[in-house]
């Protein structure tokens, strides 16, 4: 099946260089317009608001900035290399009356200071997609990415949207797909904590291994070996810890926030318990565990 898409995934890209090769723009992709209905919905997917700064990289006419800053709120910055696409951009931001809110900048997307966007926007190629990776991973825990058509690899999208867009003409003609990611924390090593059970201090270990907002490892309580598995949103925690090897354990469902080396939040032991406060301290950092398709790439 990821075979299937992925060969459906390449060969739609290769339509989109072929069939655009006659329009404008410039640098590593052709310009092809994300269809209006396909930049609402997901402006709307990645929660954009007007609290966010928004980065298109490779801005087009410059829809999605315009579209985040007049319906959405946010300010925003497109980046492009084609020069008669940024004047076409400047003119319809001062038209929609939002020139106050955005930016339109001529430069290489690659070489972009992405570290101030809230919110990173992509209708580029896979391979695009994927050397922007390893940057995106490095912004703000919770900074959301919203990419039209093209996935991150190996980063899986927390959400996901299809559309069907009878308009649409290139890449999956009559389709959009759309792809949200949100950057999370590190919570890759080892944790430690306490919990009260049966009015006993028990103490907590956890080994963290992430593969990006993926997160399992090994586990003990008390001398119960366990196994814990889970998702980071941003800086938002949510696993689980159970028995392992037959070692009985009442399930425990935790979640908090991480700052630094410390979680903070509730834990719920057993069915039908109430949510307790939690917390824990990191002991030793890891790191994220390498993708797959990053190791292909060296
Ligand atoms: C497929 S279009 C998407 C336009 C717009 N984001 C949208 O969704 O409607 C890709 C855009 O990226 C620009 N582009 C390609 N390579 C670039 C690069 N290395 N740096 C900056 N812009 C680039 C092209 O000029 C084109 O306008």
């Amino acid at each position: 099946m990821r075979f299937l898409n992925r060969v459906m995934m390449w060969a739609g890209a290769a339509m989109l260089t072929a069939v655009a090769h006659a329009q404008t723009g410039v640098g590593d992709v052709v310009y092809v317009p994300t269809p209006q209905i396909v930049v609402d919905e997901m402006l709307a997917l990645a929660k954009v608001n007007k609290s966010d700064y928004l980065i298109d990289l490779g801005s087009g006419d410059g829809r999605l900035v315009i579209t985040a800053a007049k319906k959405f709120g946010a300010r925003a910055l497109g980046v492009d290399l084609d020069t008669y696409l940024l004047k076409v951009a400047n003119a319809n931001a001062r038209k929609e009356n939002v020139a106050d809110r955005v930016t339109f900048r001529e430069q290489n997307l690659f070489q972009t200071d992405i570290a101030e966007a809230t919110v990173i926007s992509t209708y580029l190629l896979p391979e695009m997609n994927l050397k922007l990776r390893p940057k995106i991973l490095t912004l703000k825990p919770g900074t959301r990415v919203v990419a039209h058509d093209y996935s991150m690899g190996d980063w899986y999208p927390d959400e996901q949207k299809t559309l069907v867009v009878p308009e649409k003409k290139v890449g999956s003609p009559g389709i959009s797909y759309i792809f949200s990611w949100v950057v999370p924390a590190l919570a890759a090593g080892k944790w430690q904590s306490t919990l009260t059970v049966g009015g006993k201090e028990v103490p907590y270990e956890f080994d963290i291994v992430q593969f990006f907002q993926n997160i399992d490892g090994e586990a003990s309580a008390g001398a119960v070996r366990g196994e814990m598995h889970g998702k980071m949103k941003g800086e938002q925690i949510r696993f689980t810890l159970t028995g392992k090897g037959g070692q009985r354990i009442d399930r425990h469902e935790f979640e908090g926030k991480l700052a630094g080396d410390t979680l903070t939040g509730t834990v719920r032991v057993g069915v039908d318990s109430t949510a307790r406060p939690w917390n824990a301290k990191r002991v030793k950092r890891g790191e994220l565990q390498r993708a797959q398709d990053e190791l292909g790439a060296q």
